[in-house]
């Protein structure tokens, strides 16, 4: 905990604190570039190679990466940075432990021999070596990661976040005006304004809840904090600063139903000054035959009771698998207090298959990890979360001195979540007569859930 740096209000805005799920890092081309470095490296051949695979997603204009790393003299100036924070790996930013599970699919982190090259290259003077050194990286089509989408949806209208004041989770309703149910096999975020948004979750409404919460409401939008705020029939996942966009695998897609409406909550964080925003996300369309729609099953702990100044509360959740199915990612949710976070599953044969171990928990980067291969998990296997909280006085404890924290929306309170992205097995949704019906078995055994608790109260 010892090397925590404070936080401040604008890094916090550009940095993640929440995310539900969807957003994925970056494929990385295969066989990474400078595997045998040369005795002394340079820019052209050696380097840029490297920041343009591994760093310039983040370090570029208008990305959350707080400098530029898109030209020589942008590089040759931080040096001996780049190569201190490829050495300690706190760059790029990846908080899985690599060696637990069935492994990770997008892991962008440095081989030996690139963090070698980094550090001989600052050694060595930074030098530019021959031929063209600041050729244009790839265009991003309008600042589409993924290139152009083929729906792009856009907050009806502007919305400006006040110069100060707690932070604000507002709703937007975007009717998303589809003639028919689609799948897609990525949704793309484009935050109007990076100071402000916070992160991003998106809602499917086909009930008009959504309306009548915003008809409600003075203003663009609606309050809540609590996710949409009226029952929804599914999600399109989330940003969060630092989570990066990928496609599904082939044959798996997100089902956006035919009418439906979207509702984008964005958490804005004031920065000082008023701020405009105007939030768009982009849908890609599968390309190819969906056989299997992906849907989010979480195991949750909402009865977390974090002490005063205890640095080690453990806290433990499970989701018990209601029908067979294939399991494709991870995504760990904890706020401020998380300390380390293990995921496991319990098969109904009594075998243990790992899936997620996070061995340090760093709230600004909140991922959705993607395995490498799929894990089947029989009906009645027990997804367990495993979590540690440091409730002591710590510089990212928003409570000071600390006190007793326990389960809530806000920053200053917790959560303990483990979502996992999960297909039913064996669906093949392109067979006449099959149902999509995944959201409907979790919704039901999610009210099945909340109703036993209520009757338990009484
Ligand atoms: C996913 C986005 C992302 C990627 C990829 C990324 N960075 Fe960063 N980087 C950031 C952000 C955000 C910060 C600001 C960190 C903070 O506020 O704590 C940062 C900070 C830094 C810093 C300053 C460190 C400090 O302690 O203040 C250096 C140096 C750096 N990055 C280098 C790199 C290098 C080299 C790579 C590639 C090998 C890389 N980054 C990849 C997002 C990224």
């Amino acid at each position: 905990m010892g090397n925590r740096r404070p936080v401040d209000g604008a890094r916090l805005a550009r940095r993640a604190a929440f995310v539900l799920a969807c957003a994925v890092p970056f494929a990385i081309p295969a066989g990474s570039p400078g595997d045998e470095p040369e005795p002394t490296p340079n820019y052209v051949r050696d380097v840029r190679p490297i920041l343009q695979a591994r760093c310039v997603t983040c370090h570029r204009k208008d990305r959350v990466g707080p400098f530029d790393l898109q030209t020589y003299d942008h590089a040759k100036k931080r040096a001996r940075d780049l190569a201190d924070v490829a050495e300690d790996r706190s760059m790029p930013p990846w908080k899985a432990n690599g060696k637990f599970g069935p492994g990770l699919k997008h892991d962008p982190s440095l081989s030996e021999a690139e963090i070698a090259t980094l550090r001989a290259w600052a050694e060595a003077g930074s030098p530019r070596g021959d031929g063209e050194a600041d050729e244009a990286p790839t265009a991003t089509a309008g600042g589409w990661t993924l290139g152009e989408p083929d729906v792009v949806l856009e907050m009806t209208e502007s919305f400006t976040v006040p110069a100060g004041g707690p932070d604000l989770y507002r709703c937007f309703v975007i009717p998303s005006r589809l003639s028919r149910d689609v799948y897609v096999s990525a949704v793309e975020y484009l935050p109007g304004n990076r100071k402000a948004v916070h992160h991003v979750m998106a809602f499917l409404d086909l009930n008009g809840g959504g309306r009548e919460r915003d008809k409600a409401e003075a203003g663009p939008g609606y309050t809540s904090y609590s996710g949409a705020g009226v029952p929804v029939d599914g999600d399109l996942g989330g940003y969060a600063a630092g989570n990066q966009v990928a496609h599904l695998p082939d044959g798996v897609g997100r089902l956006v139903p035919r009418g439906a409406d979207v509702i984008l909550q964005v958490h804005y964080h004031p920065t000082g000054k008023p701020e405009v925003d105007r939030t768009r996300l982009g849908l890609h369309l599968c390309r190819k035959p969906v056989e299997q729609s992906i849907h989010w099953a979480n195991a949750t702990n909402d009865k977390l009771q974090l002490p005063a100044g205890d640095a080690n509360v453990e806290v433990k959740a499970t989701w018990h698998v209601p029908v067979d199915v294939e399991a494709l990612a991870a995504t760990p949710h904890m706020h401020e207090l998380g300390r380390d976070f293990r995921m496991t599953a319990v098969l109904p044969d009594g075998s243990t298959r790992d899936l997620l171990d996070i061995p340090r928990w760093d709230p600004s980067w909140q991922n959705t990890y993607y395995f490498k291969e799929r894990i089947t998990l029989p009906k009645g296997t027990k997804v367990h979360v495993v979590a540690h909280f440091d409730n002591s006085d710590h510089p990212r404890n928003p409570h000071h001195p600390p006190r007793l924290v326990t389960w809530g929306p806000s920053s200053t309170d917790e959560m303990l979540v483990g979502y996992i992205g999960v297909v039913k097995k064996g669906q093949d949704l392109t067979r006449s007569g099959e149902e999509d019906d995944l959201f409907q078995i979790l919704a039901r055994q999610y009210f099945r859930k909340v109703n036993r608790e209520r009757f338990a109260r009484r």
